[in-house]
């Protein structure tokens, strides 16, 4: 890195609008704003995010974050050095919104247009919060999407396994729908499962019996809804300790899955990386405090660094954006203005393509 590079970012691939500025320096990359604007109230009476109102409340909202990431960031259209935009994996409406206004800023301002993969995004967080250099294995774990990836460039991927159905995200959020706990449901399925018992109810460990890193989190929904009408079946009703037995059952089984797979795929990452022990986590789910510790404890089992992002850039923003088209920009890549919308974009180009369909649209 010889230069400073100042970037906008901008993301809309799901249910936040994010505009941010991010600044490289020969120190390293300092976040000098970064805004998210969510549409949780939008979406709450659906209980799930609505494609078609994401999609108009992103156009309606890119440009006022933007200004207000500018203004923020006290920058001008004319210090920055280009533009980066999340071109997919996503909600294809968000996504084309984030995508025309980025065109239209780089058009209008005379500014390099960079695509940007979210997954990337959330992948090259480490690098931006903690300064991990690469390579280094991640665990990507949101509300779309759930694998393991040896990162060994910005834009060189390999993944090792993944989930084969819902991603934990969306398990969490679907357990919350069902126990009449708001969305996201994350952090509301965490707040109860503090005062829970783990062990009151007991619920499956999906995959645990075959090998390799592929996992699999639709079946700790059915548990639960029959944990659930059984519960409401003797009592007449959901007790609140019985809700909260429920989410800490819940979530110890998906805090299980991920710490024995990241075992697995800490095993087979150190096989060919042995000189690079490396451990990061990011994505939404990766806020979860129980999961954090748990993954951390892992690394510590393999004497490998263990990185997280602050809980905040562990959820959609743009920074990661803004970062990760720095990178892309540095390695020579560039976008013109046929630059295209992506629902599906795997990470690894060469790995299968996964199955199922989350909360973000197609899986990548
Ligand atoms: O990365 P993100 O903002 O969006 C996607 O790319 O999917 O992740 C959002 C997901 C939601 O499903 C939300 O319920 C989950 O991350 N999440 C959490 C927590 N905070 C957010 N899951 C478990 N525990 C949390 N504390
Ligand atoms: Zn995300």
């Amino acid at each position: 890195m010889t230069r400073t590079l100042t970037f906008l970012g901008l993301e809309s691939s799901c249910d936040d609008t994010a505009a941010a500025v991010v600044r490289m320096e020969a120190t390293g990359p300092r976040i000098l704003a970064s805004v998210v604007a969510g549409q949780t109230a939008l979406h709450a009476p659906y209980g799930g995010v609505v494609p078609e109102i994401a999609a108009r409340a992103h156009a309606e909202k890119l440009d006022l974050c933007v200004e207000e990431a500018l203004a923020e960031a006290g920058v001008t259209l004319a210090d920055l050095d280009g533009v980066a935009v999340t071109a997919g994996p996503g909600l294809i409406g968000g996504v084309m919104s984030g995508v025309m206004c980025a065109k239209g800023i780089a058009a209008g301002a005379g500014l390099p247009l960079v695509g940007v993969n979210h997954l990337a995004g959330h992948a090259l967080t480490p690098q931006l919060t903690e300064g991990l250099a690469f390579p280094y294995l991640l665990l990507l774990v949101s509300g779309g999407h759930c694998q393991f990836l040896i990162a060994h460039g910005p834009e060189d991927f390999t993944r090792l396994g993944g989930t084969i159905d819902d991603a934990p995200g969306e398990a969490f959020d679907k357990t919350a729908k069902l126990l009449g706990l708001p969305q996201p449901g994350g952090p509301a399925v965490e707040a109860e499962a503090m005062s829970g018992d783990p062990k009151a109810v007991h619920f499956p460990r999906p995959l645990l019996d075959r090998p390799g890193c592929d996992m699999s989190f639709s079946g700790l929904k059915t548990a639960l809804l029959r944990a659930r009408d059984a519960e409401v079946a003797e009592h007449g009703g959901l007790r609140r300790q019985a809700r909260r037995d429920l989410c800490a059952g819940f979530q110890a089984a998906v805090t299980d899955v991920l710490a024995e797979k990241s075992r697995r795929a800490l095993r087979e990452y150190l096989a060919h990386a042995p000189e690079h022990p490396a451990f990061a986590v990011a994505g939404g789910v990766a806020a979860n405090a129980t999961i954090r510790t748990r993954l951390e404890q892992v690394a510590a089992e393999f004497g490998a660094t263990f990185a997280a992002p602050p809980l905040k850039l562990c959820t959609d923003n743009a920074a990661m954006i803004a970062y990760a088209g720095i990178a892309r920009f540095e390695a020579g890549a560039q976008d013109g203005m046929d630059l295209s919308a992506r629902p599906r974009w795997p990470l690894d180009r060469s790995a299968p393509a996964m199955l199922g369909s989350g909360k973000k649209g197609a899986k990548a």
